[in-house]
């Protein structure tokens, strides 16, 4: 007769010991054989295309430096192109979750893209590490217990922006931008951080995502009576606008949330020089763990690293902390939430953390694009953590 004999604490961990028949494979033991699946839901075509491929180059990036494993787990990724929609995003989150079954959701770019995949893995618990989108409320009043951000909320660069102008002396200032989230959420932040510093926002001026006729705004900037412009756009409408702002020939000067320069200033060239930006990465950032990230990027995308891809790999660098501490077991849930909500990460931009909220702290840096680059000037504010207003966890 074949003896089977379980100890009360080795079934309970699922590693029941076994002897003399082959052993039957726990539960815990199936999932851990099975691959991780991570849904990878960016814009690989529209304004935002580039964004996407780099956080996708940085998190297989991270992959092939873990041998293409996390946690002893072999990982499958499932691509979807949202083309930052906001309409279709619900869809999208959906295909992903239900039809693909992910593990986890690493997504997104677009603010408003991002609200919709929020109501899907809020409601299903799918796992979701926000790599890019800085909608503030998915880390405030709507944060989940399964949501977290390796990027920034819109109001963290746009904060330090305001505040760098305010404490220079700038009194009046006007901001530019798209008209949806992420455009009025840095709007706010610019707002707050100004007055901090002694300034105001006087005015602001806006266009649809993803418009690009800038000349009706450009023109009424000269008589605003400002003496700065603040600015949120990203992408290729980044490249056009500012090409087109320094083509305009106005005198007040441009600066923004670092997105503005931020892997477009090879497309911006001579326009970009002098603006300076706040954003939590720049050029010059001197640490082992950075040099030896832009090589790697370097090497793998043909192309210059840049924050979208630090954020990529950062979200992959939180995944990982977390299914180290439950040795990939993602039924473990609030072992895997504990672990991500308390690591500290070394990223190319330098330490970071999660806040209470589920999003990042992290230093933010003033930069001035000099000589094609965005050089880091100095710090506005050292570990900056989004206020997480209503955030209940
Ligand atoms: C956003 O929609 O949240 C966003 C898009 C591009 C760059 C930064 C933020």
């Amino acid at each position: 007769m074949t003896k089977t004999l379980i100890t009360r604490r080795a079934a309970l961990k699922g590693t029941a010991l076994l002897t003399g028949a082959a052993a039957i494979p726990s539960g815990f033991a199936i999932a851990q054989a099975k691959p991780l699946k991570i849904g990878l839901m960016l814009p690989y075509s529209g304004t935002f295309a580039q964004l996407g491929e780099n956080i996708t180059f940085a998190v297989e990036m991270y992959l092939a430096e873990k041998g293409g494993k996390l946690a002893g787990r072999e990982v499958q990724i499932i691509k979807l192109d949202d083309e930052s929609k906001p309409e279709n995003g619900q869809q999208n989150a959906e295909r992903m979750v239900k039809r693909d079954a992910v593990d986890v959701l690493i997504g997104t770019v677009h603010s408003g893209v991002q609200m919709a995949i929020h109501k899907v893995v809020a409601e299903s618990g799918t796992l979701c590490i926000i790599p890019n989108a800085g909608a503030n409320d998915v880390t405030r009043k709507l944060c989940a217990k399964n949501v977290f951000r390796s990027s920034f909320t819109n109001w963290q660069p746009a904060y330090g922006m305001g505040l760098a102008l305010g404490k220079r002396g700038i009194k009046k200032a006007a901001w530019i931008t798209w008209d949806y989230a992420a455009g009025a959420e840095s709007g706010e932040g610019f707002k707050q951080g100004l007055e901090a510093g002694g300034g105001q926002l006087v005015q602001t001026l806006t266009l649809k995502f993803p418009e690009t006729n800038f000349q009706p705004l450009l023109a009424q900037i000269q008589g605003l009576g400002v003496e700065a412009v603040g600015s949120f756009f990203s992408g290729g409408g980044a490249v056009q606008f500012v090409k087109e702002y320094a083509a305009a020939g106005i005198k007040v000067p441009l600066c923004g949330s670092g997105f503005l320069t931020e892997g477009t200033l090879a497309g911006q060239g001579a326009a970009a020089e002098g603006i300076e930006t706040a954003l939590h990465y720049g050029d010059g950032l001197e640490s082992p763990k950075n040099t030896a990230f832009r090589a790697a990027f370097k090497a793998k995308a043909n192309r210059e690293a840049d924050v979208f891809a630090v954020q990529g790999y950062d979200a992959a660098q939180f995944l990982n902390a977390g299914l180290e501490a439950v040795k990939g077991d993602m039924a473990n849930e609030a072992a895997l939430y504990k672990a991500i909500e308390t690591a500290k990460i070394d990223s190319p931009r330098g330490p970071i953390s999660m806040s209470a909220s589920h999003n990042v702290v992290q230093d933010i840096y003033l930069r001035k694009v000099t000589g094609g680059q965005n050089k880091v000037v100095s710090t506005v504010v050292a570990q900056l953590a989004d206020p997480g207003t209503g955030c209940k966890l």
